[in-house]
């Protein structure tokens, strides 16, 4: 078996094709996958084995052209080598790969490009080897402990999947690197939408918007999780303009709320953050709404509440003093301004994710919609 060197991600795989040397029934195993561990029939010898899958550090999947070769690393720092017929390998690797790391990203993936550079890696979009899907791929040097709470979030998201947020799809460990592998988003990000529609996003737009985003943010609050940096470039549409695709991304800041250590933690990115987190208070989950806030007034208005000539320091001091200013020419709407108002207001009084989207401004753009579709409907009908 091959061993990529994670050094060199770019490197083709042509050295470690897999074997064609035919395989008997009875060489390969079958696997059955129970809630914490794996039961292994392995019939050349009649016996069944019991893996726990917390005991797995590394796996390691090859598909050959009828069965997969597959390594388990355990943490207790033996491999065992398993070939598994192709139903049992592909129902087993599709049950392991959001739970256990693998090491052959560059058996499986080819980097197509770089997406962004990012502080302790690169994103970049790759093509899945064995089918031709598209990717991306979040590659980060494991040198910070946010890393490891970036996973165990990925993890328990991946295990409790949202149709607004960003699941992982599985996950690579390769020396110093850890690799998120993530469906390719083509729509691009909010900042990017704002931009291409010259500032001019629709009212009915902006509410279905912020109804995804809230109805994403709703489910990670439910899963006892803050997001911690909601901003515009972490906001990303699955298709290009279809503003009802919104995947909330980047867990690389977030936390689970019971773990009162973090959360006097100062994260987030400036002009974001809530007035509580800049002043070393505790905080909770409701912090993810007033960084919503400010996304919010960028996608009504296109522009951020802080003006654009202000520096870190003057908005850190404006933050600090929840002082900021509205664009009212743009924000005219009374139920949009009221919204703003309230996931804008200090800690105690801010609303919730329930709250905001038990909003009236909602209320609006579902009779705007159906009335919208009656028109549509009407169109169609006969005159006659
Ligand atoms: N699944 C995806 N599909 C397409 N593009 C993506 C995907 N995930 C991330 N990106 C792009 O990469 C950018 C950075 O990703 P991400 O936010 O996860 O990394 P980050 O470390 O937080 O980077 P930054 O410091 O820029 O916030 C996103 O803003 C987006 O443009
Ligand atoms: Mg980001």
């Amino acid at each position: 078996m091959k061993i990529t060197e994670p050094s060199n991600l770019e490197q083709s795989q042509t050295d470690s094709k897999p074997s064609t040397r035919p395989i008997s029934v009875s060489e390969t195993s079958q696997l059955k996958i129970r809630e914490n561990n794996i039961e292994i029939l392995e019939k050349k010898y009649n016996k069944i084995l019991t893996i726990d899958i917390d005991d797995i550090k590394l796996m390691n999947w090859i598909k050959h052209e009828d069965f997969y070769e597959v390594t388990f690393n355990y943490k207790q720092k033996f491999q065992d080598k398993f070939l598994f017929d192709l139903h049992s390998g592909r129902l087993g690797h599709q049950a392991l790969m959001t739970k256990v790391g693998q090491d052959n990203f560059n058996y499986n993936y080819q980097k197509l490009e770089t997406i962004k550079k990012i502080q302790n890696g690169e994103i970049i979009k790759c093509r899945k080897r064995d089918n031709n899907e598209i990717f991306a791929a979040k590659i980060q040097k494991i040198n910070h402990f946010l890393i490891e709470r970036e996973l165990q979030i990925n993890l328990h998201i991946a295990q409790n999947p949202h149709e607004n947020v960003a699941s992982m799809v599985e996950y690579y460990q390769e020396n110093d690197l850890i690799i998120f592998i993530y469906p390719y988003f083509s729509g691009g990000t909010l900042n990017q939408l704002v931009n291409s529609n010259s500032k001019d996003l629709s009212k009915i737009k902006v509410k279905t918007i912020m109804k995804k985003i809230l109805s994403g943010l709703n489910h990670i609050h439910g899963l006892g999780i803050i997001h911690r940096d909601i901003k515009m470039d972490n906001i990303m549409l699955e298709e290009i303009n279809d503003h009802k695709s919104v995947r909330i991304i980047d867990f690389g800041f977030s936390a689970f709320k019971d773990n009162l250590n973090y959360l006097c933690e100062k994260c987030g990115t400036i002009g974001y953050f809530a007035p509580e987190i800049i002043n070393g208070q505790f905080y909770n989950q409701k912090c993810d709404i007033y960084s919503l806030a400010q996304v919010f007034h960028m996608i009504l208005t296109g522009n951020p509440m802080f003006d654009r000539n202000l520096n870190r320091q003057q908005i850190i001091r404006l933050s600090k003093n929840n002082l900021f200013a509205i664009d009212y020419r743009n924000v005219k709407e009374s139920k949009a301004q009221s919204l703003l108002f309230k996931m804008l207001d200090f800690q105690e009084n801010r609303y919730d994710v329930i709250q905001c989207l038990d909003h009236p401004f909602f209320y609006k753009s579902e009779n705007l919609e159906s009335k919208i579709k009656s028109v549509e409907t009407c169109k169609f009908k006969s005159p006659f």
